[in-house]
């Protein structure tokens, strides 16, 4: 029987979505509601696909069974939304075939009442997947874009990966916590979003760049397990992989070492996983310190899908006095200088003019060049090293590389930053050109634990240090002893979750002893005045006994992009910035009214060279 229509709007409940019907209903009266996302006419009958969030269904309606209703139907035009009363009809039966890429296919409804509930009219671009219209035409309408079922789908699992996160964190004995949004500014870390206070003439509201010092405070205040699914605020350029607004999946723990935070995320990867992809992470994840990240992949974000591994011949070739060759020798003069190599074996063909291309982008990036040999059973050919170097000491590169004949090498020698880099760069790039990697791929998956960072580093200032995390990250216990006189050396309790070759959580154990917190900020030369303005709320906190404690963030958007296969990070957020820090679809930020700016005690200045 079709369910009736209510007395009260006319409007009949569904009786099913459009992603359910299928050949066991044959025969049933149906009431579906959606949108049109297609219409064409074939063989004297006139077709509909009706689309919800659910998915699609046929209808088709017949100009024998009625003319009136046949009449309306070719009326309809994409988008608009409708509501129907059919029979669901077995498509074999009438003559048609079943279509295997819908959940439905196997059947279609023959529609008997049509209700349009609202029509739409001149569409700025057709909803289809993939799009074929440029991305800021669909921001600009992003209601209408968010209709494909590619971005329907990503907002989903987003939504299972909230939802898990909720529910296994809860289950852990994690409580969630909200912390504040308008909050005192903090110097240090990425730029702020500022927001004027109209009670306070002259004072700012900063948004917080993540929940960090609300999230300790709660520690101090003994909750012992925080999370929360917390909105970020950042003012910095943008990438594919970077929001000025983003989420976290926030926690802080009380009286735990760095194994357990990283243990806690590790099982929230794993149920993240499984749950809304059905994927098995293997575990325990690898770890690797900093140091072995940079030597290896010149990268604190290595992508441990495929090899293409860097090797540090600086040592190598430092015993064997730069192995004669006169650039090598000026290089291990050099402070901070390194020699370095990338082995492509052999089975990865590089012609003359796609060798010539990576140069081209190694001096884009700052390299002078990019050093090359070809290995063959008794020598070096191709390079610019080939008469110069010793024998011997080609001999230790190529053993140190594993080199096979037919392989070649490619060097980078100089400031240590620039040399990983540069092969860094390449090393992805070439497992792209040789297809180790394909771009969206969500079969293989290589979560790895980056640990002992810098706590510090070089500041813009000469002898200036600034941290490199926040100025809470606690130092390694072994490394305490150098904060005085090598405070570049220490290492930091910190570690950064990495997943093919993107960052998607970080985090540390914090400093909770006063006396070591003070020589910290002495190595940071910020004084007590700068203490007490910086961070005074803190640290007067931390004089009423702050347990042990440290924590992770997992960023939410780029896990769920990963996860989707998405190649832009906008691609898993409802409605994004673009890479303009614009939303396209509210046209914010938006010039405010004369009168607005006054009562926040706001003047725009016009800038002169403009
Ligand atoms: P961190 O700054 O490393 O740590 O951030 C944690 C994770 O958040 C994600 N992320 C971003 N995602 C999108 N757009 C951005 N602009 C962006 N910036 C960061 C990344 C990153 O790994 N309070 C500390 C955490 C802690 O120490 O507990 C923090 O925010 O995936």
């Amino acid at each position: 029987m079709i369910p009736r229509a209510s007395e009260h709007d006319g409007l009949r409940p569904r009786s099913h979505t459009c992603g359910q019907l299928r050949g066991q209903h044959a025969g049933q009266s149906v009431v579906l509601t959606g949108w049109v996302a297609k219409v064409r006419a074939h063989g004297g009958l006139h077709f509909v696909d009706l689309r919800d969030r659910y998915g699609v269904t046929q209808l088709v309606f017949r100009p024998d069974a009625d003319k009136e209703l046949y009449a309306r139907a070719q009326k309809l035009r994409d988008e608009d939304c409708i509501g129907v009363a059919g029979v669901a009809r077995d498509r074999r039966a009438g003559g048609g075939t079943p279509n295997p890429r819908l959940s439905t296919g196997d059947i279609e409804v023959d529609v008997r009442e049509l209700t349009v509930f609202s029509t739409a009219r001149d569409l700025p671009f057709v909803v289809a997947d993939p799009p074929a219209a440029h991305e800021d035409t669909r921001l600009a309408d992003r209601v209408l874009d968010l209709r494909r079922p590619t971005l329907r789908r990503n907002l989903l699992l987003r939504h299972r990966v909230n939802q898990t996160a909720r529910r296994v964190l809860d289950k852990s004995g994690f409580v969630e916590l909200e912390t504040p949004t308008l909050i005192r500014y903090t110097p240090g870390g990425a730029r702020n979003f500022l927001t004027p206070s109209r009670l306070v003439k002259g004072a700012f509201f900063a948004l917080p760049e993540s929940p960090q010092l609300f999230k300790q405070l709660f520690m101090v205040a003994g909750f012992d397990r925080y999370f929360q699914i917390a909105k970020c605020f950042r003012d910095e350029d943008l990438r594919g992989d970077r929001q000025p607004e983003f989420t976290q999946i926030d926690l802080e723990m009380s009286f735990v070492t760095r194994e357990q935070v990283r243990q806690t995320a590790e099982e929230l990867m794993a149920a993240l996983f499984t749950e809304a992809l059905g994927v098995e992470l293997t575990r325990p994840f690898p770890v690797l310190t900093y140091d072995e990240a940079m030597r290896r992949f010149g990268t604190d974000k290595p992508d441990l899908r495929f090899g293409l591994e860097h090797v540090d011949l600086t040592e190598i070739l430092r015993a064997r006095d730069g192995g004669g060759v006169a650039l090598f020798q000026k290089v291990l003069t050099e402070p901070d200088s390194i020699i370095k190599a990338m082995r492509v074996p052999a089975r990865h063909a590089l012609s003359r003019a796609a060798l010539d291309r990576l140069e081209q982008a190694a001096r884009q990036l700052g390299a002078a060049g990019l050093g090359r040999a070809k290995v063959t059973s008794d020598a070096w050919t191709q390079s610019p090293f080939a008469k110069t170097m010793t024998s011997q000491a080609r001999q230790a590169v190529n053993q140190a590389c594993d080199a096979q004949p037919g392989d070649v090498l490619l060097f980078q020698f100089g400031p240590a930053d620039t040399a990983h880099q540069v092969l860094d760069v390449l090393r992805r790039r070439l497992a792209i050109e040789f297809g180790l990697v394909q771009p969206g791929d969500t079969t293989c998956w290589r979560p790895v634990w980056v640990v002992d960072f810098p706590l510090f580093e070089q500041g813009e200032r000469p002898g200036q240090v600034v941290a490199r995390h926040h100025p809470f990250t606690a130092p390694m216990p072994r490394d305490v002893d150098l904060l005085e006189n090598n405070p570049l050396a220490c290492r930091a309790q910190a570690y950064d979750l990495v997943l093919n070759g993107h960052e998607v959580g970080g985090g540390s154990i914090r400093i909770h002893d006063g006396a070591l917190q003070q020589r910290v900020f002495r190595a940071l030369a910020i004084d007590e005045a700068q203490q007490q303005e910086k961070f005074g709320f803190l640290l007067r906190a931390f004089r009423y006994g702050a347990p042990p404690h440290g924590g992770i963030a997992l960023g939410v958007d780029r896990l769920c992009m990963l996860m989707t296969g998405s190649p832009s990070i906008r691609d898993v957020i409802a409605f994004p910035k673009t890479q303009r820090g614009t939303d396209l679809f509210t046209g914010a930020p938006a010039p405010v009214g004369r009168q607005q700016l006054k009562e926040l005690h706001v003047e725009i200045v016009e800038d002169k060279k403009a």
